[in-house]
């Protein structure tokens, strides 16, 4: 009975540390009256990037992309595509037959840290490294390029695009402020025997739309949920500001006809203060250590480069108020990145009594012998983390949508945590149904490898 009662005891102790976990992790639980206040925010920040003489005031900023058309199904021929932004850097080369049948074949390529914040010459010649040695070892000579950068840009035509600023983990000298269509021709040009031409550049948004147009002619908009977190969507080019003429007008005063995809930028949403009620203190310490601190606000909270961060920063902070990982010193826990976003994943896919994953990576991350309670914690952790995550991105979709006037909306969306983790689609997708109440129906479909094969349909456009 002594031995029962420490148990007793242990377990009210337990019982107490875990309605302290809950109670420190409310603050990601956002309610529906709060996500909705988000998207009304949002569709506001949208409406002022749209217009040229708000631009500067709006913390989204919907860029022009020069993508007037989505597939049409009759593109056909050879092109190299470029893929860079995310994880990987990828070369493609894309076929399409006479019959209108896609091949695609690509090689990804490492991008080494030294060069993602090293200088831009270095970026680009390493770029056309890789380019001239896919296109010798498949015998590719004289055909056209599209170039899938990520990053958001002014673009000036279709194939030219000044880089307003790095994102996500990127940060080369001498780049923003430069078409980046033109420094990767110039890198071609000083290489002899490639002989390709630069025809597109286009954000890794875009090309998920298109690819996904190409099989679904009615796709209207592009998410990316992965390494960053961005929408894109067609609007009516006479609304789109900040092309070449006066707001929505040609260089010939006429107003824009037709359509065009804009590049929302999304992810910078709050930069003008308008998550100040939904961020946490943690969240601040992940922005504060980022490469890129104050930019990008929603993306922090949203994309895969930093949720991981998150749980870690969240578990350590929980760790200090002796809630969870007793007695150990946690060493590696508190090295930053130590946490990569792909153990949430991971983490979250495991059944709710078996905490294998949980335990295992706990290991990894140093924290020997992790009790029950410790992996229910970190569970748990992960679980507030990428819900909210799901719900912000749900509300920024949701906001896009109401722009977009039709129903069905169908999105095409990318990106690691939307494919891999186990219920951040399904999230997502009842969350922006949700939002946008029984009128409009959203179809979120996921569009696997849409960048690089978005941006050889694009070339394809153009020939
Ligand atoms: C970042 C970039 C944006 C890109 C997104 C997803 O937000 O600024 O251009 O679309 O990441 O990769």
């Amino acid at each position: 009975s002594k031995l029962s009662a420490l148990e007793k005891l242990r377990s009210e102790y337990d019982d107490k540390r875990k309605l302290a976990v809950i109670e420190r992790c409310k603050p990601f639980t956002l309610s529906d009256a709060q996500l909705n206040q988000v998207c009304g925010s949002m569709m506001r920040a949208l409406k002022d990037g749209l217009r040229q003489s708000r631009r500067d005031r709006s913390s989204v900023k919907c860029y022009p992309t020069y993508v007037r058309t989505l597939p049409t199904g009759k593109e056909r021929g050879n092109f190299l595509a470029l893929d860079l932004g995310g994880t990987n850097f990828r070369v493609l080369h894309v076929e399409i037959g006479p019959d209108g049948q896609l091949k695609q074949d690509s090689k990804i390529y490492a991008v080494p840290a030294s060069v993602m914040t090293g200088r831009g010459e270095s970026l680009f010649s390493h770029l056309v490294d890789c380019i001239e040695h896919f296109a010798k070892e498949r015998g590719l000579r004289g055909v056209p390029l599209g170039f899938t950068f990520s990053f958001p840009c002014r673009q000036e035509g279709l194939a030219r695009g000044r880089l307003v600023r790095w994102t996500k983990g990127f940060a080369c000298e001498g780049v923003e402020g430069r078409d980046v269509g033109g420094m990767l021709q110039e890198a071609l040009d000083r290489r002899p025997g490639i002989d390709v031409e630069v025809k597109a550049v286009i954000n890794d948004t875009t090309g998920t739309l298109v690819s996904k147009a190409w099989d679904r002619r009615n796709a209207s908009v592009g998410v990316i949920v992965g390494t960053g977190f961005n929408v894109c969507y067609v609007e009516k080019a006479s609304r789109v500001g900040g092309m070449e003429g006066e707001a929505g007008r040609t260089k010939e005063g006429r107003a824009e006809e037709g359509t065009m995809v804009v590049n929302t930028e999304m992810g910078a949403f709050g930069e003008k203060g308008e998550l100040e009620g939904v961020r946490t203190e943690f969240d601040r310490v992940v922005d504060a250590a980022s490469i890129h601190p104050g930019e990008h606000v929603l993306e922090k909270l949203v994309s895969g480069m930093y949720l991981g961060e998150l749980v870690r920063v969240v578990l350590l902070g929980l760790r200090e108020e002796g809630l969870v990982f007793e007695g150990r010193r946690c060493l590696q826990l508190r090295e930053k990145g130590s946490v990569p976003t792909k153990y949430v994943s991971e983490i979250e896919s495991d059944g709710p009594h078996h905490r294998v994953m949980a335990r295992e990576i706990l290991e990894e991350v140093g924290v020997s012998e992790p009790t029950v309670h410790d992996c229910a914690t970190v569970r748990y952790v992960c679980r507030a983390v990428s819900r909210r995550a799901a719900h912000l991105a749900a509300a920024a979709v949701a906001a896009v949508a109401r722009r977009v006037e039709r129903s069905p909306v169908v999105a095409a969306v990318d990106g690691s945590l939307f494919r891999h983790h186990p219920h951040f689609a399904r999230i997502m997708q009842e969350k922006t149904q949700q939002l946008l109440g029984p009128g409009t129906e959203v179809e979120l479909c996921l569009s696997e490898d849409g960048s690089g094969r978005g941006a050889a349909l694009v070339a394809a456009s153009v020939r």
